[in-house]
């Protein structure tokens, strides 16, 4: 982590955050949604936007593979480039939640130290860990980007759960079972889960 310049100091707005939920008529949270490739992530994100949506909820999905076509296309999947990824996707939901918004993270992110990273930028109050479990050889099997064969094959390295380590949460706010739900039934439980995290 590079330190900052001493001619760099913050400033403050005029607007409280009681101020901007009173405007919004919601309290932000981030729904952080960890999982291997082909969990069900990006699926049970866009939905929940869809469901947010209709009722009015002011929210955005930041998607991992989504990001990685712009702000990350300079990252790989090293360690290092991993958890950067991380950093910069929690720093962009801290801003979108201080600006009033539900932000809905969709990142394999499998490393449960830089969950607790983004945990920490973004404020452990409004951050919720989601489990989109779904066992290694249904995502294999599922494998709509073709990426666990090229992985097998040896012609992805480090891939997540193939040649690189997923580590599950140790303590996820949800577990949502990809096998067992349909992404309307996923997205119905995140909604509750939200709700019930509108208070205080
Ligand atoms: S993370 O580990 O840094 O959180 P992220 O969610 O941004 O990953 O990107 C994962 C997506 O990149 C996967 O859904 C897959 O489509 C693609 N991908 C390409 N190479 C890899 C790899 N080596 N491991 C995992 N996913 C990969």
């Amino acid at each position: 982590m590079t330190s900052l310049p001493h001619s760099i100091t913050r400033h403050s707005g005029h607007i409280s955050r009681a101020t901007r939920e009173r405007l919004t008529g919601q309290r932000a949270l981030t729904l952080w949604m960890t999982g291997l490739s082909a969990s069900g992530k990006s699926t049970t994100a866009f939905m929940l936007e869809a469901h947010l949506i209709a009722r009015g909820r002011l929210c955005a999905v930041l998607d991992g593979d989504n990001l990685r076509h712009g702000i990350n296309q300079n990252l790989g999947f090293s360690p290092d480039d991993r958890r950067e990824n991380i950093r910069r996707v929690a720093e962009i939901a801290r801003l979108m939640n201080d600006a009033g918004l539900f932000i809905i993270v969709s990142l394999i992110s499998p490393l449960q130290a830089d969950r607790d990273m983004a945990r920490a930028i973004i404020g452990a109050n409004r951050f919720l860990e989601i489990l989109i479990s779904a066992p290694l050889a249904v995502c294999e099997n599922r494998d709509p980007k073709h990426l666990y064969a090229k992985a097998r094959a040896g012609e992805i390295p480090d891939f997540t759960g193939i040649s690189a380590p997923y580590e599950a949460p140790r303590a996820p706010d949800c577990v949502l079972d990809t096998t067992r739900l349909t992404p309307d039934e996923a997205a119905a439980s995140l909604e509750t889960l939200i709700q019930s995290h509108q208070k205080g």
